[in-house]
């Protein structure tokens, strides 16, 4: 890396990344909170899902695509992924301590305020719902309400393809969802940057009266008081946003019609 390259200053991108399309749901709310931003994301979907790989690997995913956003000379990272978060989110700030990140979580706290019932689902990866950063999340904010987790395997493969409505993704949330149902929760966490974009099929799927949380909105609003404490809010009106991808541009640029609402070229990352 070569730090006389960087300029991390207010005018400045701010970079983003998961696993795939996922995080896409996370830039949508920065896009809408912060509209005078440049935007930097990365799908890393040549290594997509993450959610069943070993944790070395993702730490080792996670230094590689930050350490190049560093070198282009984003002003800020966002960890658009739960998964990555639960691995390397500490290994990340470690390595780069001055340099404001944010990670983001299953929103088990506003749950647990939310529920009625007493009993709240969590939809995450394995290797989420495995970590020991979500034990200590149930352990300081779950104690008084009774938390049922679902992992979820193949439900990325599938949302990666562009399919959020068809018969094998119905099928396949439907077996996801029923023995939350089953267990009484009233409230269903979201914990996969992912699944926001199956909002629509689970009103489809769901009684009346089910909450759906997610984090995408906090994590944009907790990117705005990081970059507002350093004085690193854009100003200008205009904002660009650049995308690569491990896997093949093609297909992220198929998708991004549907998941962002526009058409852009994607560029190769080959790290
Ligand atoms: N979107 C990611 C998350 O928030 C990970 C999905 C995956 O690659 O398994 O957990």
């Amino acid at each position: 890396m070569n730090d006389v390259h960087m300029s991390h200053g207010a005018e400045a991108p701010v970079a983003v990344f998961d696993s795939g399309v996922g995080g896409l749901s996370v830039l949508a709310e920065i896009r809408d909170l912060l509209p005078a931003e440049s935007l930097y994301y990365l799908a890393d979907a040549g290594h997509v899902p993450y959610g069943e790989k070993s944790p070395a690997f993702i730490v080792q995913r996670c230094l590689t695509i930050a350490e190049f956003f560093h070198a282009q000379g984003a002003k800020a990272l966002v960890l658009a992924c739960n998964t990555a978060t639960a691995a390397a989110a500490a290994v990340l700030r470690e390595r780069y301590p001055d340099w404001p990140l944010v990670a983001m979580e299953p929103a088990v706290k506003p749950a647990a305020a939310a529920t009625r019932s007493g009993v709240v689902g969590v939809l995450a990866t394995t290797g989420t719902l495995q970590s020991a950063r979500f034990a200590a999340l149930l352990d300081r904010f779950a104690a008084d309400v009774r938390v049922v987790t679902q992992p979820c395997p193949g439900l990325v493969e599938l949302i990666e393809t562009g399919d959020l409505q068809g018969p094998a993704i119905t099928r396949m949330l439907q077996g996801y969802v029923q023995p939350l149902l089953a267990e009484g929760c009233d409230t269903l966490i979201l914990g996969c940057t992912h699944y926001p974009f199956l909002k629509p099929l689970l009103r489809q799927m769901l009684p009346p009266g089910i909450s759906l949380i997610d984090t995408g909105a906090a994590v944009a609003r907790q990117l705005e008081r990081l970059l507002a404490q350093r004085e690193l809010l854009a100003q200008g009106p205009a904002r660009q946003t650049q995308f690569w991808t491990s896997g093949d541009p093609d297909n992220l640029g198929k998708i991004l019609p549907t998941l962002w609402k526009s058409s852009d070229s994607v560029r190769s990352f080959v790290l």
